[in-house]
């Protein structure tokens, strides 16, 4: 049985105050879920004070990023190290906006993958579709393409990868993937992973559904048999709103 899980990216917002704000409001409520795993990844300065404010807590903290080698001279990079010291247990890796915007290949999320796993940081490994793929009939072998590069080599024990399927088109524009979507690309990519590192990973795994997730669709997701929880953008910035979305996961996997 994989415990679901609810992981909110930030991205770029919240300064330290801010962060602190949402975790004295969210923390109280968050405190009474005991199904539900919960993951806030906040920008890099926002760790520390977190975890410090967080100890005792069952929420749980993520990066956004992380550097492929231990150390060195690598300047502006963050080592696996210095986030665990910082308080995170996961992080997320080969987000779309990263592949984007920032030009991150396959070939450099491996080496993060490799990185953060050797290191005892869970990855939140993000592949998906861009609109343009999927219009063509490509999704499936987009997502193969990236989970076959971006887990080459690697090993994983029990639950420690978490991939999150996160269509391009979906991300921030208030259009989600319908549920039965959802269902089959996580049921395709647990197929993958399957293949790439054996069914006792695969079955694991935690597969999260990101992309326009809100209070208003998060029950159809988290239904689904494939889908184990969902990374969360602008809705996981208003307390009031994340905290619903973890609530009404936690009373639909009760179900
Ligand atoms: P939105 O929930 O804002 O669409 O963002 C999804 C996302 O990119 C999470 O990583």
């Amino acid at each position: 049985m994989r415990t679901p899980l609810i992981a909110a990216n930030w991205k770029m917002h919240k300064t330290v105050a801010e962060a602190l704000d949402f975790v004295k409001v969210a923390e109280p409520h968050l405190a009474a879920i005991h199904k539900v795993e919960v993951v806030v990844c906040p920008p890099f300065t926002s760790l520390y004070p977190l975890s410090q404010r967080l100890q005792g807590s069952a929420i749980r903290l993520g990066a956004q990023d992380v550097f492929w080698e231990e150390r060195g001279a690598y300047t502006g990079e963050i080592s696996p190290e210095m986030l665990q010291e910082a308080g995170s247990r996961y992080v997320i890796i080969g987000h779309s906006e990263r592949r984007q915007v920032l030009g991150e290949t396959d070939t450099v999320i491996n080496k993060k993958v490799g990185n953060a796993l050797g290191n005892q940081l869970r990855p939140i490994l993000c592949v998906g579709e861009t609109l343009e793929e999927r219009r063509a009939g490509l999704a499936r072998e987009v997502v193969q393409a990236q989970l076959k590069s971006d887990l080459k080599g690697i090993m994983v024990q029990g639950s420690d990868l978490v991939v999150a399927y996160e269509p391009v088109w979906a991300i921030g524009t208030g259009v989600n993937a319908s549920p039965e979507d959802a269902q089959e690309m996580s049921a395709f990519i647990r197929e993958q992973l399957s293949q790439l590192l054996g069914n006792g990973a695969a079955g694991a795994a935690r597969i999260l559904y990101g992309g326009s997730v809100k209070q208003a669709n998060i029950r159809d997701f988290v239904r689904q048999p494939d889908v184990d929880g969902a990374l969360v953008g602008g809705a996981s910035l208003d307390a009031g709103s994340f905290i619903t979305i973890v609530k009404y996961t936690e009373e639909t996997v009760h179900d």
